[in-house]
């Protein structure tokens, strides 16, 4: 199945390094960051879920909770995490899904045909609490992934969600940001931004970051 933006992030019950899990149970209200890796055992996987781990303080201010998968088994699992835990300084604290049947790799498109025929390729999503996908990206397995970069994704979709901007290029926490141009009504743009804006252009409207 070949998810898009917008789509509903399929529900499904798997093993995983934490025992069965259902995916909609262990999201509750919460977002979801659900990331594919390769394999076990391998050094760049390794040094993303020590990174993420170590972002859990990150992930759990804005209310997100990860999940990693790969096609290898729960028990090979747990034993890496071990490997992960000491080489990475960290402790794994979010559960990583033993998806040895490919079941979930199927339905989220995680197998790649022509990249590998047997492993999941680096790919991550960003799921809302609404269920909703709003983020798709996938990396060669010899890149490892940016995750500062996924909690900067959050940070614009949460602002986008609740008071209507979006942000531009390379913008980070505490840049200005871009009032949605479907937002119109003068009014509104006045209670919302109190601060004020700045019209460059009428369709290019920036304003302080709200809280
Ligand atoms: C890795 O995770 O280190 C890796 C996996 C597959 C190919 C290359 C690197």
């Amino acid at each position: 199945m070949s998810l898009r933006l917008g789509d509903t992030a399929p529900d499904f019950t798997q093993e995983s390094s934490d025992g069965a899990i259902n995916f909609y149970e262990f999201l509750g209200s919460s977002w979801g960051i659900l990331f594919s890796h390769p394999a076990d055992y391998t050094p760049v996987c390794t040094t993303e879920l020590g990174y993420t781990a170590k972002l859990q303080d990150e992930f759990a201010r804005r209310g997100v909770k990860a999940i990693a998968l790969s096609v290898d088994d729960a028990e090979s699992h747990k034993g890496w995490i071990s490997d992960i835990n000491e080489t990475q300084n960290t402790a794994v604290n979010f559960p990583i899904l033993a998806d040895k049947d490919r079941k979930v790799s199927a339905l989220y498109g995680f197998i790649h045909p022509n990249a590998s025929a047997t492993l999941t390729v680096r790919s991550l999503l960003i799921i809302d609490p609404d269920k909703k996908v709003r983020l798709i990206i996938t990396y060669p397995a010899s890149t490892g992934r940016n995750f500062n970069e996924i909690l900067r994704v959050v940070d614009s979709l949460q602002l986008t969600d609740t008071h209507k901007v979006a942000t531009p290029a390379n913008w980070q926490h505490g840049d200005d940001v871009v009032i949605v141009p479907s937002l119109k009504d003068e009014d509104e743009i006045r209670q919302r931004f109190p601060k004020g804006y700045t019209a460059v252009k009428p369709y290019l409207r920036l304003t302080p970051q709200p809280e």
